[in-house]
């Protein structure tokens, strides 16, 4: 399946001033994704905020359907929020844990999912247990099935965590969830617009995602999916007179859609944005992208690791467009510098952003570069050209 890169590449104006391989930190957008949001701007400046909310109306619904045909969920299954973590946050602290319920989770789990499963054990009594990772460096299927018993009241991870190069086999891991009746939480911040993503086949519950990362969308805005038949059985951790209409002077009656996990006031122009993105990664095919993510990311691991003093810090059985590594001679955020000098972006992924994996793997601070489709064979030869200079 090929792409057409010189059409991706004339619609991201970024392109033109960067070599962007920051896709996982937020991906330049394309042209289309601005047009939507200045377009409903300017509409707000010009006709008041409200009326330009009524006005687009028909749009702004058309987002949750288009969101939900990238995911293969239903509109009424899709919140749209601030970001990824909110959307997360909603529905984990949207849970009930009694004393000794059981939270597995993944060695490369993101930090801030980590802590909140902290804060909940703190105050429930459940306990967080991690799932070891298979010799390949991936979270291990039959570690967790090992694992399992009727205490484990969810099983919550990454698909691809923020480094380390790897995809988490979100599937498998839901077949054993299923299997033994546990919640499935997953974390597709970073896979959500890299590669096909669907929660049918993925068997999870609960679902978030970011729109700036590689969906290619704004800034502050994520989405949420949760389960139709889940849904009534969860009581968002914050309501408004959005998530639930005020019934009686001592009642009220959450939305049966998970739009109970949003409130009143939203960046319309951010949740235009995001449609535009999704729309636009649709009309690209995700099958499309995720093949020329991963033979760019493969191109550029092979290069590093033939580099003198380069160590690529990836790990997994399948990997993705993150490509992390560090250099015997040199500190990454001197190596992100110097690059940013020159016009090449990456970013730098400190241990703590993944404490567990990178205790375990005794990793220094490490560089991150991600790539997405839209980035050309030119621009890893700058990348290496300048790793090597
Ligand atoms: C794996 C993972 N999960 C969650 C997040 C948080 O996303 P957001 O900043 O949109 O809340 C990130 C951000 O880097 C991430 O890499």
């Amino acid at each position: 399946m090929t792409i057409d890169l010189a059409r991706f590449r004339a619609e991201t104006l970024g392109v033109q001033n960067v070599a962007h391989f920051n896709n996982a930190g937020s991906a330049l957008p394309p042209n289309a994704v601005v047009e939507a949001q200045i377009s409903h701007l300017q509409l707000e400046a010009a006709i008041g905020g409200y009326e330009a909310a009524n006005q687009e109306s028909a749009r702004v619904a058309a987002v949750y359907d288009s969101v939900a045909r990238l995911i293969n969920a239903k509109s009424q299954e899709i919140a749209v929020v601030e970001n990824a973590t909110v959307a997360w946050d909603m529905a984990f602290y949207a849970l009930k844990f009694e004393p000794g319920d059981r939270i597995l989770t993944a060695e490369a789990e993101y930090a801030a999912n980590y802590v909140a499963y902290l804060q909940v054990a703190k105050r429930t009594g459940a306990v967080v247990e991690v799932i070891p990772s298979a010799s390949t460096g991936e979270t291990s299927p039959d570690a967790l099935a090992a694992m399992m018993d009727d205490r484990v009241k969810l099983v919550s991870i990454t698909h691809v965590p923020t480094n380390g190069g790897l995809v988490n086999p979100a599937s498998e891991i839901g077949r054993i969830a299923k299997r033994h009746a546990a919640l499935y939480l997953l974390d597709a911040c970073q896979s959500v617009g890299q590669m096909p993503v669907d929660v049918a086949e993925i068997q999870c519950d609960m679902l978030s995602a970011t729109g700036r990362k590689y969906l290619r969308g704004p800034r502050g805005v994520g989405f949420l999916y949760v389960r139709e038949s889940l849904i009534p059985t969860m009581e968002p951790p914050i309501v408004d007179h959005f998530a639930a209409n005020w019934t009686g002077l001592d009642s009220y009656e959450l939305r049966p859609d998970a739009r109970r996990f949003e409130n009143w006031e939203n960046n319309y122009a951010a949740k235009l944005g995001l449609g535009a993105a999704v729309d636009y990664a649709l009309d690209i095919g995700m099958d499309a992208i995720w093949d020329r993510v991963r033979v760019l990311a493969d191109d550029l691991r092979r290069r590093l690791r033939e580099t003198n003093g380069i160590t690529v810090q990836d790990i997994g059985q399948e990997q993705g467009g993150i490509v992390t590594f560090s250099s015997d001679h040199e500190d990454s955020a001197d190596i992100k510098q110097r690059l940013a000098s020159q016009g090449i972006n990456i970013s730098v992924s400190g241990p703590s952003s993944t404490l567990i994996d990178s205790t375990r793997r005794n990793l220094p601070p490490i560089c991150r570069a991600s790539v997405h489709y839209y980035n050309d064979e030119a621009e890893i030869d700058r990348l290496m050209a300048a790793l090597r200079g």
